[in-house]
């Protein structure tokens, strides 16, 4: 790895957009010997998505700051922590940054937003920095920081096993599909509740041996998810945790409702560990017609609402 510390303009500014993704389709199959639990997932990023702006500086300090008052900029934010991780990877002394968050992501959503603002970090700090990681690198320093964040990193279309950070990529699903993504603005769901929630429900009927792991894994790599899904032929949508979340938080009940009810959709679903929720559509004209015409529905309901098309790749440079 090369530790060259090259010359730099500290007036360069890099904007780094970083996609939220939706789970379409969530597997919980058991518990494994480090707490976290064994994932069969198929994640997808979509057009919604925070910016961050980043800026070298010569004090060798980390600095946040943040559009959004009810965010941390403190040691807990995972954009501080992936700026931290990079650095001392990287052996070399004095590398400092200004980072400004543009948050649009919605907080504690099942969106993988602060998961897809730390791979933003990493990418981004990468290149300001000139430190030549490879992707194979960053991937793995990503899986360090959290579960999602590999995913967040690659994006597009993927299969994710493990805790969800070993990626199995699919080409893009369909560039042109897209979702009516919504969320109660009051509520946000904490992803270790929803995973211990699934625990004492479902923790008894867990799997247990990496065989049955493995016969699952195959059974969704078998799935065609490149195929061209139709309403007489849907995609196979799931969330496990949907089903431990939903009958806790009348909003999401509530959401999943008022989405099946809006015509021409491929399905619904919650998104991770909630409490957004999604109607999935075979093209962004189809679902931005029927946003528009129950956008006042959607928002008389309290919820916020938006009409995403699928991205093809995770974090990119706007620079
Ligand atoms: O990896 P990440 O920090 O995103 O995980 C947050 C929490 O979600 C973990 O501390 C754990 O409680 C739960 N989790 C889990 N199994 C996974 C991923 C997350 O139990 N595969």
């Amino acid at each position: 790895m090369s530790t060259s510390y090259r010359p730099f303009d500290t007036g360069h500014l890099l904007r780094i957009k970083a996609p939220a993704k939706i789970n379409l389709h969530l597997e919980v199959l058991g518990l494994r010997a480090d707490g976290f639990h064994e994932l069969a997932m198929v994640m997808q990023s979509i057009d919604l998505a925070d910016y961050l702006e980043i800026t070298r500086n010569e004090d060798g300090e980390i600095n946040l700051s943040v559009d959004d008052p009810n965010l941390s900029t403190g040691d807990d934010n995972l954009i501080i922590k992936a700026a931290r991780l990079i650095r001392d990877n990287s052996g070399v002394k004095g590398l400092g940054a200004n980072i400004h968050l543009c948050k649009k992501i919605p907080i504690g959503a099942g969106l993988a937003g602060g998961s897809s603002d730390g791979a933003a970090t990493l990418f981004g700090l990468n290149s300001l920095w000139g430190l030549a990681f490879t992707r194979k690198k960053l991937i793995s320093l990503a899986a360090e920081l959290g579960s999602d964040i590999p995913f967040c990193l690659e994006g597009g279309t993927q299969l994710c096993f493990g805790r969800g950070e070993k990626l199995e990529s699919l080409k893009a699903c369909s560039p042109f599909m897209a979702v009516i993504l919504i969320k109660d603005p009051s509520v946000s769901v904490s992803t270790p509740w929803a995973y211990g929630r699934c625990r004492e429900i479902r923790g008894a009927h867990y799997l247990e041996s990496e065989s049955d792991f493995e016969r699952c894994r195959q059974q969704l790599r078998d799935e065609n998810w490149l195929k061209n899904w139709s309403i007489s032929e849907p995609p196979p949508l799931k969330n496990d945790l949907q089903k431990v979340v939903a009958p806790e938080i009348s909003s999401v009940q509530n959401g999943l409702e008022l989405l099946s009810e809006l015509p021409g959709s491929l399905g619904v679903a919650m998104s991770g560990s909630g409490p957004s929720c999604f109607a999935l559509y075979s093209s962004y004209n189809k679902a931005k017609d029927v946003f528009d015409q129950n956008r006042e529905r959607l928002s008389t309901s309290g919820l916020e609402s938006w009409c995403c098309s699928f991205q093809p790749q995770g974090v990119t440079s706007e620079s």
